[in-house]
């Protein structure tokens, strides 16, 4: 059994998380968890301000750290092992979150362990579901990432895919913006969106048909800022048919990754921000069906950025053994794949 203490702070949500990774249920497994999000620092700005969120995970963190811990009604001393994540993200925030960890591990003598924040995404939906085991397929959609991934293991990350300019979550918070629907924009883009009709407004898919599963989005959010200027249509009815489209390009991106992926995944696994968004995970659903897969995706307030996640791949981090010394680095980028060769195009994320 293991306590583990999880902080993260790479963006713009301060979060710490009490995990047990002895529970089997969600509810046994998260002892505690906090989440502060910055959103009303942020809004007046139209997306994450990195000076800002850096101050604001300072002033936050230190008592939040302390709360979590009283909510769990536990000490620091009781943790086995402190885990924070060491990026990726902006810099300055991940350093204020990986600093906390660091002297918090020196102070009570414990274990650090570095987590790579997209390998908290990657884990969580385990964290969730004790019953998905590796290897998986997992499509890795957030506000700075996506990407196709084989998970054969803690660490064992094949990237079948990835954009070639925006990410998904980037998409619709661009396409919010454009229809000023404020910040963050996924959540408002999938409101809007029910409303509205997703024939309405002729939009591209970009890279459908490829037959590499790769991302691009770059030119459907053009699409969006032509249709929204034209001043023709309902924004309902551009929001829905740029949902559509988005997860048209989606739906054909991992149907071509699941024809290519190795022998023997056990499931279609989701996670990341935009997993959040229930026109997706119907998508996904009849997708995986057809490939006799089931779909699993975490609960969507696990999707976003938490601490509970970072604690859960801190826990299966340190059941291995796999510890990091004082000395590790705070990293602005950290591939799950560092073998991916590049894809040709510009703006490649991670
Ligand atoms: N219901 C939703 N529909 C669509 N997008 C959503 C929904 N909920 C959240 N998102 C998007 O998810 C993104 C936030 O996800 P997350 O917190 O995982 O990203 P991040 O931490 O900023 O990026 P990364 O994890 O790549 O560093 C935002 O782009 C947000 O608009
Ligand atoms: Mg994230």
């Amino acid at each position: 059994m293991a306590l583990i203490l999880g902080i993260e702070s790479s963006c713009d949500e301060t979060a710490a998380a009490v995990i047990d990774s002895n529970g089997t249920t969600l509810t046994e497994r998260i002892v505690a968890q906090r989440i502060a999000s910055q959103d009303d620092a942020h809004r007046p700005y139209g997306g994450v301000v990195p000076e800002i969120a850096a101050r604001a995970h300072v002033e936050v963190l230190g008592p939040m750290v302390g709360a979590v811990l009283a909510d769990a009604g536990l000490a620091l001393d009781d943790m086995d092992a402190i885990a924070a994540t060491a990026g990726p993200g902006l810099i300055g925030g991940v350093m204020v979150g990986l600093v906390t960890g660091k002297a918090l591990a020196m102070a009570a003598g414990k274990p650090l362990i570095a987590v790579n924040h997209l390998e908290g995404h990657a884990l969580s939906p385990r964290l969730a579901d004790a019953s998905l085991h590796y290897p998986y397929l997992l499509l890795l959609v957030s506000g700075g990432h996506c990407q196709i991934l084989e998970v054969a293991g803690v660490g064992q990350y094949r990237r079948l895919a990835t954009t070639i300019d925006d990410a998904l979550g980037e998409a619709f918070d661009k396409t919010a913006k454009i229809l000023g629907l404020g910040y963050p924009g996924g959540p408002a883009v999938e409101r809007l969106a029910r409303e509205g009709n997703a024939k309405a407004v002729s939009l591209p898919r970009p890279l459908v048909g490829s037959g590499e599963p790769h991302f691009s989005f770059a030119g459907l959010k053009s699409a969006v800022m032509r249709a929204k200027d034209a001043g023709i249509h309902l924004d309902a009815d551009i929001a829905a048919s740029f949902q559509q489209a988005a997860l048209d390009c989606v739906v054909d991106r991992t149907r071509i990754a699941l024809g290519a992926a190795s022998e023997g995944m056990t499931a279609l696994v989701v996670a990341g921000g935009v997993a959040a968004n229930a026109a997706l995970r119907g998508a996904l659903e009849a997708l995986a069906a057809q490939h006799g897969l089931p779909l699993v995706a975490p609960p969507p307030k696990l999707c976003t950025d938490n601490a509970a996640m970072i604690g859960w791949a801190g826990a299966e981090r340190f059941a291995l053994g796999y510890v990091d010394g004082l000395d590790v680095a705070a990293r602005p980028r950290w591939p799950l794949d560092a073998n991916a060769a590049p894809v040709r195009g510009a703006g490649v994320k991670g």
